[in-house]
C-alpha cells in the first residue's frame, strides 16, 4: 500500500468541498487516460453534502462527464430502491435526479429480490461481467468512497463479522447482529483492488474509532475496527476527517 493520507478539514462543509474536488480531479484524470470512471458509492449520512455538491457544482466548469461514469454502491440495505433506508435512494435523490448519468452507467445492487443472498450473488455476476474478472480476480475499481461508523464499521462491514475473512466472494449478505438485519456489502479483497480509497468521517462520535484505526494496536485485528481492513494493495488511501473526527489523533 502506498504511504497513507490523512487531511484533517475545518468542519464537515470544507470536508465536503475537498471531498468534491478530490473526487472531481480523480473522475476527469480517469476519463482522460481510459474514457470511463468507475465510482462505487457510499451510503450513509457523510456523503449526502457530496453528492448534492456535485450534482450542483458553484460554476459550470465544475460539472464533471456524468455521462463517462460508471456507479456502483459499496454497500446496501436489504430493502427495495425506494425505501427511506435504501443508499440508492439517498444517491438518486441527491445526485441522478440531477445530472445525466446514463441508466445502464448506473450499477445499483438490487436488494428488492427480497433475497439478501441471491442480491449478493446478482451483483457479484454483474461486476464480474462489467469488469471481465474471473473467479480470484477482483474488479479494479478507479474509486471506492467509504465512511466509518462510531464502531469502526466500513460500508456493511461490522466488527466481528464473517465478512471480513471472505477472500473469495465479492459481495456478500452477512447477518448484522446489531441491527437485526442483513445488509448487502463489498468485501475486504474488492476494497482493496480499488486503485484510490476515498473515506469521508467526520463528527465527533467518530473519534475514538478514527484513532484506533489509524493509531491504535495492531493486536485486536481487524475484526474489531473493519475500517483497518481497508489497505489498498497498491492503491490510495486518503482519509479526509473534519477536526471533531480528529481530536484524538496524535498532532
Ligand atoms: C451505510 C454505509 C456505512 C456508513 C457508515 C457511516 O450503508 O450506512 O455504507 O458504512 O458509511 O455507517 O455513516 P454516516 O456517514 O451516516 O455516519
Amino acid at each position: 500500500m502506498r504511504r497513507r493520507d490523512v487531511r484533517i478539514l475545518d468542519d464537515a462543509e470544507a470536508l465536503t468541498r475537498a471531498a468534491a474536488e478530490e473526487f472531481g480531479r480523480r473522475v476527469r484524470e480517469r476519463v482522460e487516460q481510459a474514457g470511463f470512471v468507475t465510482v462505487a458509492l457510499s451510503g450513509g449520512s457523510t456523503p449526502r453534502g457530496l453528492y448534492a455538491l456535485l450534482a450542483e457544482p458553484r460554476e459550470p466548469a465544475a460539472s464533471l462527464p456524468w455521462e463517462r461514469i460508471h456507479l456502483f454502491w459499496g454497500d446496501e440495505r436489504d430493502v427495495p430502491p425506494d425505501d427511506p433506508l435504501s443508499n440508492f435512494r439517498m444517491v438518486r435523490e441527491t445526485l441522478l435526479s440531477k445530472v445525466q448519468v446514463p441508466a445502464d452507467h448506473v450499477h445499483r445492487i438490487r436488494a428488492e429480490v427480497g433475497d439478501a443472498a441471491r442480491a449478493a450473488w446478482e451483483y457479484e455476476q454483474e461486476l464480474r461481467r462489467f469488469f471481465g474478472v474471473a473467479p480470484g480476480q477482483v474488479p479494479p475499481f478507479d474509486l471506492v468512497l467509504l465512511g466509518m461508523g462510531a464502531d469502526g464499521h466500513t460500508a456493511s462491514l461490522f466488527p466481528g463479522s464473517d465478512a471480513l475473512r471472505e477472500r473469495e466472494r465479492l459481495v456478500v449478505a452477512p447477518w448484522i447482529e446489531k441491527l437485526q438485519a442483513r445488509r448487502i456489502t463489498l468485501t475486504p479483497p474488492v476494497l482493496n483492488g480499488a486503485a484510490c480509497v476515498l473515506f469521508l468521517v467526520h463528527g465527533a462520535d467518530k473519534a475514538e474509532a478514527l484513532r484506533a484505526v489509524l493509531e491504535g494496536e495492531t493486536f485486536s485485528g481487524d475484526d474489531a475496527l473493519p475500517a483497518r481492513s481497508v489497505r489498498p494493495a497498491h492503491g490510495e488511501l486518503i482519509w479526509l476527517v473534519d477536526r471533531a473526527a480528529a481530536r484524538f489523533l496524535a498532532a
